[in-house]
């Protein structure tokens, strides 16, 4: 019998339970002997559940007991997330989590403690919710150098935006909706500033490239100045608006990471990404481009994932995989300044300002305003450009092209 215990009984806490539970037989038929919650840790009452019996209050009961091999924390933040996993792995226990701010912020730490300690430290839930990738990253793609890494990496501005899109919903009632389904970070800020796909799209780059990426230095906008007009002029240009994370890898072996919303092409595999839905593409250079789609959020769909590290710790706990990175000083980001994109604009004011400013490919007008498609530009050239324009008249909206 394996014995577990999981820290924190929120919407994934939870889901963690109810898999354990929900697939039992399955779960000791793979891993030869039974999988058991003996602790959930919460300071809330939940006594009136059925399990009311396993909660308890004092991490040190975990800590402390010799039967304890596997851990989830599922608890997020960076305050006790990051000192119960540092005791967990240091008394040799092995942590799984969907805990992405923790991941993304000391994660190599925390790999680190975990191989000093032969305890696994493993996150498979901390990226696409339920979608396997980290996994098949590290295992499936490891022949590979990453070239580009872009996605769909947060459930609940693609349901916003998905709602704003096919429905016209005001973006206040589709994020009240996307919290309800229990989708949205406790504060809906992290999603819908992209502080969320921010921490994601560092860690897939901390795997890619094998150095650590800091969410604070990589440039991230969310979708709260998205307007209808916006998503209509969008759907006159053949293209969906959609936050997207990307890193992608230079010559001199630095990359771009940042998150934006992007104006992404109908034909582009990551336009017909719906609601909670996910979908990342990774460009290996032996591969080619594979692509990886499904639910980002949710209850069961990231307890999977959360679930199915346990049991890997459980199964593999004489030969554990070694994940790591570094601790960033090989200062691997580079700045977007020299990244080259086409950009969208809304503007207000006179055509021949727009025109003067930007190198436009296309303009056309939209709904009382103009619209631009601009030839391909470096981010600083546009940055200036867009500085001009501003002094001309109102900048509406700016946008990259996917
Ligand atoms: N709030 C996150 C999302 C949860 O909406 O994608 C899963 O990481």
């Amino acid at each position: 019998m394996i014995k577990a215990a999981v820290m924190g009984h929120g919407t994934v806490g939870s889901g963690v339970y109810e898999v354990i539970e929900m697939n039992a037989k399955k779960i000791a038929a793979s891993l030869g002997e039974a999988l058991e919650v003996k602790y959930v840790l919460d300071l809330r009452d939940f006594s009136h559940l059925p399990y009311g019996d396993k909660f308890i209050t004092d991490f040190t009961l975990i800590e402390n007991d010799p039967e304890i091999s596997v851990v989830a924390e599922v608890m997020g933040g960076v305050g006790a997330a990051y000192e119960f996993t540092k005791r967990c792995l240091a008394a040799g226990k092995s942590v799984c989590t969907s805990n992405k701010e923790l991941v993304a912020t000391h994660g190599e730490e925390l790999l680190a403690i975990a191989k000093e300690h032969n305890a696994g430290y493993m996150f498979e839930a901390s990226v696409g919710g339920g979608i396997p990738l980290i996994r098949p990253m590290l295992q499936c793609l490891a022949a590979n150098e990453f070239n580009q890494i872009c996605g769909i990496l947060n459930g609940t501005t693609n349901y916003i935006l998905t709602q704003m899109i096919e429905s016209g919903v005001s973006f206040e009632d589709a994020l009240a909706a996307a919290q309800a389904k229990g989708y949205a970070e406790k504060d809906p800020t992290a999603d819908i500033e992209g502080h969320d796909a921010c921490r994601k799209i560092c860690i897939l780059s901390d795997l890619a490239f094998g150095d650590k990426f800091d969410p604070d230095e990589v440039e991230c906008e969310g979708i709260t100045k998205i307007t209808l007009e916006d998503v209509a002029c969008a759907d006159k240009l053949g293209r969906v608006i959609k936050l997207i994370g990307r890193a992608v890898r230079c010559e001199d072996g630095t990359a771009y990471a940042y998150v934006a919303p992007h104006l992404v092409d109908k034909s582009s595999p990551l336009a017909p990404v719906e609601g909670v839905f996910n979908a990342v593409m990774i460009d290996g250079n032996a591969t080619g481009e594979v692509m990886f789609y499904g639910k980002g959020a949710g209850k069961l769909a990231t307890a999977s994932a959360v679930v199915a590290d346990m049991m890997d710790c459980a199964f593999h706990k004489d030969r554990r995989r070694q994940i790591f990175w570094g601790d960033g000083s090989k200062r691997l980001l580079r700045p977007l300044d020299t990244l080259e994109s086409q950009w969208y604009v809304r503007f207000d004011g006179a055509q021949a300002d727009l025109e003067a400013a930007l190198p436009a490919d296309s303009v056309s007008a939209f709904g009382g305003a103009l619209v631009a498609v601009t030839c391909k530009a470096s981010t600083a050239d546009m940055k200036k450009r867009l500085a001009a324009l501003g002094e001309k008249g109102k900048v509406l909206a700016a946008m990259r092209l996917l």
